[in-house]
């Protein structure tokens, strides 16, 4: 006898799945989960799978976020243990791994994630040859080189979140101490996410004015007005949150949605990620750090040649010398 379904609904044929800039979230913890939710609240994607080893963790946050499947634009949420899920990923986006203690800084993780890496990237390009990695997890720069390594992908398709993070930060601070929107403060981070960045006051503007221009001593250690400040906040500002709540993760889920919504939409947009440098800026070494670059459906496409003043330059060689040192030491 017919069943209540097909008295309702005739068959007219069976649904091929077809590519929906489908993304995986590998790590459902605080990072991954905010990153699922912006993506699916920004309708950046309306097929996302959730990765992670906690089967039961993994299976509430899923059905967590499928019960506000009715707020959605008709979006496909997914979860599993086994990486065949993954299969097709226009965009995999890691975030699993140890996050840092209180205290502990992102180089001490280093060898801890890496381990943890040798058993997710290998498992995402098996099912998905031609994706985009997206690294989030901490050291991001480092383990953004462990993942190419391991995934044998070309340069341009291996991501790190790098700076994006820091830069908008910076924005922020900016535009709290100037009462302008961050959107119209442009000032951008670049080098290592995390302790070394390299904040590029000679290009800080708001409308095409550099601060510097105006007052050749900003951001410097001559600076009467301190402004330096709020990079040094910036540096600080995830040991604070992480002091205060724990964890952070709002940010950093926004900060990955727009990177992701840059590749899928093919937009060109300029973000700071980190990316393979060497050849640029003087350095020699095999190492990922950021730097403004366009993002589009083939991952990193172009990298914007900023003038750096002398001083700058010097602080992202130190940022490079220092990934250098770290990864010399690593386990493959
Ligand atoms: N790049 C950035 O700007 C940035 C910002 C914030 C946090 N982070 C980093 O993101 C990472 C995650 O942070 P969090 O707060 O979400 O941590 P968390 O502890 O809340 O979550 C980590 C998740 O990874 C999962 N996991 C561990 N090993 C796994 C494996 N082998 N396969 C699949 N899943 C695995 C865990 O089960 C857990 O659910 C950390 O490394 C953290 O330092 C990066």
């Amino acid at each position: 006898m017919a069943t209540l379904k097909d008295q309702l609904l005739s068959t007219v044929t069976e649904p091929v799945l077809t590519g929906r800039n489908k993304i995986t979230v590998v790590g459902v913890g605080q990072v991954g989960m905010a990153c699922a939710f912006s993506i699916l609240t920004n309708n950046i994607s309306s097929d996302v799978g959730l990765i992670d080893v906690m089967a039961d963790k993994l299976k509430g946050e899923m059905m967590d976020l499928q019960h506000g499947s009715a707020f959605l634009k008709n979006a496909r949420i997914n979860a599993s243990t086994d990486y065949a899920a993954t299969a097709n990923s226009s965009i995999c986006i890691v975030t699993a791994g140890a996050r840092q203690r209180e205290g502990e800084t992102r180089l001490a993780l280093v060898q801890r994630n890496t381990d943890i890496f040798k058993g997710i990237i290998p498992q995402l390009v098996k099912y998905s040859p031609n994706t985009i990695l997206l690294i989030v997890s901490n050291p991001v720069d480092i383990l953004t080189y462990v993942a190419w390594r391991l995934s044998g992908l070309p340069k341009n398709r291996v991501i790190g979140s790098g700076t994006n993070l820091d830069s908008a930060r910076f924005r922020f601070l900016l535009s709290q101490k100037l009462n302008v929107a961050p959107t119209s403060c442009h000032g951008w981070i670049i080098g290592e996410h995390g302790d070394t960045s390299v904040p590029v006051w000679s290009g800080v503007n708001v409308a095409g004015v550099r601060l510097r221009d105006l007052y050749e001593d900003v951001g410097t250690d001559k600076d009467k007005e301190h402004w330096d400040e709020l990079h040094k906040q910036v540096v600080q500002s995830a040991y604070e949150v992480i002091k205060l709540k724990g964890y952070t993760s709002w940010a950093i889920g926004l900060s990955v949605s727009h990177l992701a919504s840059a590749i899928l939409r093919n937009s060109n947009q300029v973000h700071a990620v980190s990316t393979l440098v060497t050849g640029h800026h003087g350095i020699n070494e095999e190492v990922f750090l950021s730097l403004p670059c366009t993002l589009g459906e083939d991952g990193v496409t172009l990298i914007v040649q900023q003038k750096l003043t002398y001083e700058e330059l010097a602080l992202l060689q130190k940022s490079s010398a220092k990934m250098q040192e770290v990864q010399k030491n690593l386990k493959f």
